[in-house]
């Protein structure tokens, strides 16, 4: 449902401009007053045209002040005359060609010209997913500066029905990343935002899932998908108003930076850019999945084609408490098990303050010799002689008080003028200073020198801003921080992935804090979350799979919930694999089990990396939410994968395990494990039989998981098997 987009277009002309995402479309108009119009959204919004009778049409970016008083602005600045108000009038649009083929980028310019004000709102186009990437530019022609309030970077307009809906992803904060929550919406403003600047997204990812016409299913149904690309805190505002005496809603949603203490002091001659926003529309959430997933492949991810490797992790099993025995003990235990890389996580650095738990050491890169007397060659080499890649975690932005590099610089803090507070012991350090910039550039130089021929590092970020201030900011320039820290971090990131082209790169912060499409240009994948209980995994692996692709969401068996160790494998293996469990703890039996995840993680990580996720029951949603299934389908389905958990003791009839997506004419191969036993049973099925449910759901017991493969007969899987 659409209020400009069904009607007839009765006057084309060079002043309606359509942002084409290809399956669907965003055409603003600008009227003989240059005011800007939304005349169309939605699939058939890229062909409408301002019809001139309407009697009237959204504007396409409210400012405060300008001519509709009654909704809330997507654009308020102060000017430097002290005027509040801004009043853009269309000036021309220039099109370019886009990063790839029949791909634009669009700059349609506005003017106040009673301040010397130039907006301009940017759009480039991905119409090979669907995906518009848009953001706003204020470049400020004034005499003097400029305050900017407020900017989002989209504010489209939408007519809804009663039942629409949203859901945001989200909890509450530390191990509680990515909690599903949906909710109708009713008239009023509703602010969906993020704080804490270092780590928001552990209390709410930059993401937002607007459903028109009440919940989509997974096939059909009005579903608008949206990602905010920003390192800091976030907003998403959705605005409802009733119309008299209809159904239908008007509904305005914003989204961007948030603004709150981050108002910017914009110097003459300068522009503010806001961050990009990535958004699609879609029918049905399996769609909108396709389009992120496509999207992050082509424009976001590093190195998206090549499949990640299976990960052990030391953090879960010692903390800070190891030795290079115990080290080597467990890289040994990866090597038997068929593991990649071995990743050292946080507490093998620190001399003067040695790094024995959070209260010491962080900001000094220098290895503990106590723990690790052969010093991280040792372990390089440990690891290498087993044929494992070695990894290690970093903390670059951060210092412990009980440190030498704070001893040396404590002006290196982020603070404001009172005593700056600790949080997990530690302060942040302040990337507007270029030598701090240096210095943690030079971090990872340092670490990968001292350790030569590791090639994956884990980014951690600890804690949030408490105390907002720069010193390389005048005092009235101080909010500026919010989004100056943005910048300045990803440009320590980019410099670091550009000096490192071959280091994979994992984002942590604090967990999942850190989970945004804008920083992930600069990572391979990141960590989900600390919480690894695979029950609350799998639906935070639900929830972050409709915007990610699995290549990116890093899943780790660990002991967290005491859960059976083959339902904790198969829930890691339906994402980026990976261990983080005492493998020499190990009995035979739990090895066993961990041998199967390998081997059949090494059959299927390319599909669950880089096929198509099919989502097919659900954990979060329904009267049932004791089980969950999901599918990795090859994109000419001759193969698929299909995971299915049994969460809580079966209380409804087995649900109908349908797969659409293979051949209905081909006899596909199906091989069903547990991972409990050796073995597996295998039967041929037609893919019309699978189509209707045939694959069958066979678990009776909570905490128990089954994996499918799917094999058109006679074809071979990459590995050869
Ligand atoms: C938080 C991360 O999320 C953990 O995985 C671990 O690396 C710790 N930091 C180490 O301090």
């Amino acid at each position: 449902m659409q209020d400009t987009g069904d009607r007839a277009p009765t006057r084309p002309d060079d002043r309606t401009i359509r942002l084409d995402a290809g399956s669907w479309g965003w055409t603003w108009s600008a009227d003989d007053d240059g005011r800007l119009h939304q005349v169309g959204l939605g699939p058939s919004g890229a062909g409408a045209a301002l019809d001139v009778d309407a009697v009237w049409y959204p504007d396409a970016h409210p400012t405060w002040g300008g001519p509709d008083p009654y909704r809330p602005p997507a654009l308020r600045i102060t000017h430097t005359d002290g005027t509040t108000t801004t009043r853009l009038r269309f000036s021309g649009v220039e099109r370019r060609p886009g990063p790839d083929v029949g791909d634009e980028v669009v700059r349609i310019t506005t003017i106040d010209d009673e301040v010397d004000l130039r907006v301009t709102f940017c759009t480039r186009t991905h119409r090979a997913s669907g995906v518009l990437e848009q953001w706003v530019e204020v470049l400020n022609d004034e005499s003097g500066a400029v305050t900017v309030w407020d900017v989002d970077s989209i504010a489209p307009a939408f007519l809804v029905g009663p039942e629409a809906s949203v859901v945001q992803f989200g909890g509450s904060g530390w191990a509680d990343e990515w909690a599903w929550s949906a909710e109708r919406l009713t008239p009023g403003t509703k602010v969906f935002d993020s704080l804490g600047g270092i780590q928001p997204h552990l209390q709410r990812s930059p993401f937002l899932l607007l459903e028109p016409n009440g919940p989509a299913s997974e096939t059909s149904g009005d579903t608008v998908g949206c990602s905010i690309l920003w390192g800091g805190n976030t907003r998403f505002a959705v605005d409802v108003r009733p119309r008299s005496g209809e159904q239908a809603r008007d509904l305005r949603l914003r989204a961007g930076a948030n603004p709150l203490g981050a108002h910017y002091v914009l110097d003459p001659g300068r522009t503010f850019t806001s961050p990009v926003v990535a958004w699609t529309w879609a029918d049905g959430r399996q769609e909108l999945t396709d389009r992120f997933h496509d999207w992050t492949r082509a424009r976001v991810l590093r190195d998206p084609d090549r499949t990640r490797p299976i990960v052990v992790n030391n953090w879960e099993t010692t903390f800070f408490s190891f030795d290079h025995d115990r080290i080597v003990g467990l890289v040994d235990r990866s090597a038997d098990l068929g593991a990649d890389v071995f990743l050292l996580d946080d507490g093998w650095f620190g001399t003067s303050h040695p790094r024995d738990d959070d209260t010491a050491g962080l900001g000094d890169w220098d290895v503990d010799r106590r723990k690790l007397p052969e010093g991280l060659p040792g372990l390089v080499s440990a690891a290498s002689e087993r044929g494992l890649r070695f990894g290690i975690w970093v903390e670059p932005e951060m210092v412990n008080p009980r440190s030498d590099l704070f001893d040396a610089h404590p002006d290196w803090v982020i603070r404001d003028r009172r005593t700056p507070r600790e949080h997990r012991n530690q302060l942040a350090l302040d990337p507007l200073l270029g030598e701090v910039r240096d210095f943690e550039v030079g971090v990872v130089d340092r670490v990968l020198g001292i350790a030569p021929g590791t090639s994956y590092l884990k980014w951690d970020a600890n804690r949030p801003v408490t105390d907002p201030g720069s010193r390389a900011l005048p005092p009235d320039r101080q909010s500026n921080a919010w989004v100056d820290w943005v910048h300045a971090t990803w440009e320590v990131m980019e410099r670091v992935a550009t000096a490192h082209p071959d280091v994979e790169l994992m984002l942590c912060a604090s967990g999942g804090g850190r989970t945004d499409h804008g920083t992930l240009r600069f990572f391979h994948e990141f960590w989900t979350s600390d919480n690894t209980d695979p029950v609350a995994r799998i639906r935070m692996q639900w929830a972050c799979g409709h915007w990610f692709p699995a290549s990116t969401i890093a899943a780790h068996v660990t002991a967290w919930g005491g859960r059976p160790l083959p339902f904790a494998c198969a829930v890691a293996l339906s994402a980026r694999f990976g261990f983080d469990l005492d493998l020499e703890a190990l009995d035979e039996e739990g090895t066993a089990v961990c041998r199967r995840a390998v081997a059949l993680a090494r059959r299927t990580q390319d599909l669950v990396q880089h096929g198509r996720l099919r989502r097919l029951v659900s954990p979060v949603e329904g009267e049932d939410r004791s089980r969950a299934a999901l599918a990795y389908l090859s994109p000419d389905g001759d193969r698929a994968v299909v995971f299915c958990f049994q969460l809580d003791e079966p209380t409804d009839p087995p649900p109908d395990l349908l797969l659409a997506g293979l051949d209905d004419d081909a006899t596909y191969e199906v091989a069903v494990t547990d991972l409990t036993s050796r073995r597996e049973s295998v039967r041929s099925v037609p893919g019309s039989e699978i189509r209707r449910g045939a694959l069958g759901w066979g678990l009776t017991r909570a905490l128990t998981a089954r994996v499918i493969e799917v094999r058109a007969s006679g074809t071979r899987n990459r590995s050869g098997a």
